[in-house]
């Protein structure tokens, strides 16, 4: 199977840091699963949640209400171990130049909210032709449409949906929205044998979300899943 390091390599380091980026490259995993934002001034960054309370020393303050150097200002590490204190939040190219030089694939997956930001996607495309690193991104969001806006802003993007809800009738969906769809990624607990020969019946591949059962992933693997995006099921060097 194809493995993802979710949000790097999460359950050995704390999410989105460069320390779970490079824990990544030591594994066997063939790709990181990263999630971006736009800050204040424009630039986008590494990190899930809207806020940086949950993974930082900082308060309940909002990623597009701060600058690029007021987010480099707190530590994103401690609140996982004391062994990772110092570790700033990073920008998406600080991580493309980390990947750049060997074989990791991406999975840069969009998140906005509580705004959308109105030139996230264009920011992202720039960077990723900027490190020559296309050919081994793919882009993934909940939001479709910022993935609609990927897709015609660059026809040769691998485009992912993520779904957490389970839609009747998905494929109709999938025919439908004009996107030449490269992978689903749906919630694990929603895949169903029917759904990935539906997939695959149409030449898109499946990962799923987020499993670190490994008596889970062979299930999912003997269904014929293609991809899984994992915190912990990692083998390193
Ligand atoms: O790529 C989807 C996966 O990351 C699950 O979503 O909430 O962890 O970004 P989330
Ligand atoms: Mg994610």
């Amino acid at each position: 199977m194809f493995i993802m390091a979710h949000r790097g390599a999460s359950g050995f380091a704390p999410e989105n840091t460069m320390a779970a980026f490079k824990k990544a490259l030591e594994s066997d995993a063939d790709c990181i699963e990263l999630d971006v934002r736009l800050t204040k001034d424009g630039v986008p960054v590494v990190i899930h949640d809207s806020h940086i309370k949950r993974t930082s020393n900082g308060g309940k303050q909002f990623i597009h209400d701060l600058t690029l150097a007021e987010l480099k200002t707190y530590d994103f590490g401690a609140w996982f171990s004391p062994e990772y204190t110092g570790e700033r939040i990073p920008t998406l190219e600080e991580v493309l130049q980390l990947i750049q030089s060997c074989e990791m694939q991406l999975n840069i997956e969009i998140k906005n909210g509580p705004i959308i930001p109105d030139d996230l996607e264009e920011k992202v495309l720039d960077l990723v032709y900027k490190y020559n690193v296309n050919h081994r991104v793919m882009y993934s969001s909940f939001d479709h449409m910022r993935l609609q806006k990927i897709y015609a802003l660059d026809r040769t993007a691998k485009i992912g949906l993520v779904f957490h809800i389970n839609l009747i009738n998905l494929f109709s969906y999938v025919d439908r929205i004009g996107i030449d769809v490269f992978s689903i990624h749906p919630n694990y607990f929603y895949i169903t044998s029917d759904m990935v020969q539906q997939a695959h019946n149409r030449g898109i591949k499946v990962n799923t979300y987020t499993l670190d059962d490994p008596a889970w992933a062979k299930k999912y693997k003997d269904m014929g899943v293609d991809g899984l995006i994992t915190n912990r099921l990692l083998n390193f060097n």
